[in-house]
């Protein structure tokens, strides 16, 4: 891997150093660029689907079949959306809830399942239970299992949680979820873009994909993938102008699409999902096993670092099974908001502090970081550590 290379390709390297890509990423200089190109064209002649529809809309399908090849599924497979919780209301709003009825979600779930699922469970009675986190993979499906009920519906978990990093096993756990008839939501916020991906191998029902942190597209788009076979247990809740396969306007008849696309309606930025399409082109350029292994020497490194300052509480599973990009700890005596200011004025280093359930920081690695940046880190948070011990 071009290391220098790369790195030249993401010019607000030279601002900071760089662990707060789990918030929304950096873009490098080839997507900005196609995001830039397609503005001008914008500028210089006008709005594409409308002038030239001819050009236009051929290229959205390319892009629609590009984003669905990232993930080995077919363009159709997947709904355009915001985000991954715009994906996830689709879902759950389009199922029939009665009372009593059960889901299942993680301790640590970020706001896009957290808030659906507690609205849902406003709405309509739904019962929540939270799955515990896991250190270790059957102990992780074990733990999914003891909470399943005969009125389970759905079982929602992010793929990477948010914070702690947790890897939680999506193939075993989803597999566990159809042997008894259970539907599955995967948020997969933190994992995609990481490694090579298949999501009909990933065996859940529906997931949630982001462009604007581990693909590094610009912010914001994202997808809905829906598993073909699941397509008709889903009502389509919000149907508009772009979910039809054919309206007649005389008789007052239409078809929603027979893909997944029947989940979108009204109007996208067509330049920003295009430039998701040229970030996989980006990513697949450099190679996704490479970025997924050049992840684990950094996170490794990082991690096996923490553990071995006094003072300093790893939340993260050291294991690479287990984890991926982001990685969470605490250090005794200080506020996380004290160590992140600290860490940014003494030495210009970006991260994220957060306050959920508990306090820790949370330090994100992309694949182009270096060691000395991990090790400028490690060293910043043995001096903080030491000021208190
Ligand atoms: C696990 C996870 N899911 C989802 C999101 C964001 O979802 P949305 O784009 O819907 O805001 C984030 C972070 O922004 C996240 O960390």
């Amino acid at each position: 891997m071009d290391l220098e290379r790369i790195r030249s390709d993401f010019p607000a390297l030279s601002n900071y150093t760089w662990f707060q890509n789990g918030g929304v990423s950096i873009t490098p200089r080839p997507v900005a660029e196609e995001h830039i190109r397609l503005m001008r064209e914008l500028l210089e002649r006008g709005p594409m689907h409308i002038i030239y529809p001819e050009e236009e809309y051929p290229r959205r399908i390319r892009t629609k079949d590009r984003l669905g090849e990232f993930f080995n599924v077919e363009g159709g497979d997947l709904a355009l959306m915001r985000g991954v919780s715009e994906g996830f209301q689709t879902i759950l709003r389009g199922l029939d809830w009665k009372e009593g009825d059960h889901v299942l979600m993680t301790t640590e779930e970020e706001a896009a399942l957290f808030l659906p699922t507690l609205h849902l469970r406003d709405l309509f009675g739904v019962k929540v239970d939270k799955i515990p986190l896991v250190n270790d993979l059957q102990g992780q499906v074990d733990a999914v299992e003891e909470l399943i009920t005969d009125r389970t519906r759905l079982i929602a978990f992010s793929h990477v949680i948010t914070d702690s990093g947790f890897r939680l096993p999506c193939k075993e756990i989803c597999h566990l979820a159809r042997e008894r008839g259970i539907l599955t939501f995967v948020d997969m916020a933190h994992s995609a873009g990481l490694y090579p991906m298949d999501l009909y191998e990933e065996g859940c029902d529906f997931a949630g994909l982001l462009s604007y942190k581990w693909m590094y597209a610009p912010y914001a788009s994202g997808a809905l993938f829906v598993r073909k076979e699941r397509l008709d247990d889903i009502r389509v809740t919000y149907a508009g102008g772009r979910a039809e396969a054919w309206a007649d306007w005389v008789n007052d008849k239409f078809e929603l699409k027979s893909s997944a696309e029947r989940f979108e309606y009204g109007p996208w930025s067509w330049p920003l999902i295009h430039a998701w399409a040229c970030s996989m082109d980006y990513l697949s350029g450099i190679g996704l096993d490479k970025i997924w292994d050049r992840t684990v020497l950094l996170t490794s490194r990082l991690k096996s670092g923490l553990t071995q300052i006094p003072g300093v509480t790893l939340f993260t599973p050291e294991a690479p099974e287990l984890s991926a990009a982001v990685q969470s700890f605490h250090v005794a005596g200080w506020e996380v908001d004290d160590v992140k200011t600290e860490l940014q004025s003494r030495w210009n280093i970006e991260l994220k502090a957060f306050k959920t359930t508990y306090h820790g920081l949370r330090a994100s690695c992309p694949f182009f970081l270096l060691e000395e940046e991990v090790d400028r880190l490690l060293e910043a948070i043995r001096t903080l550590a030491g000021e208190k011990g």
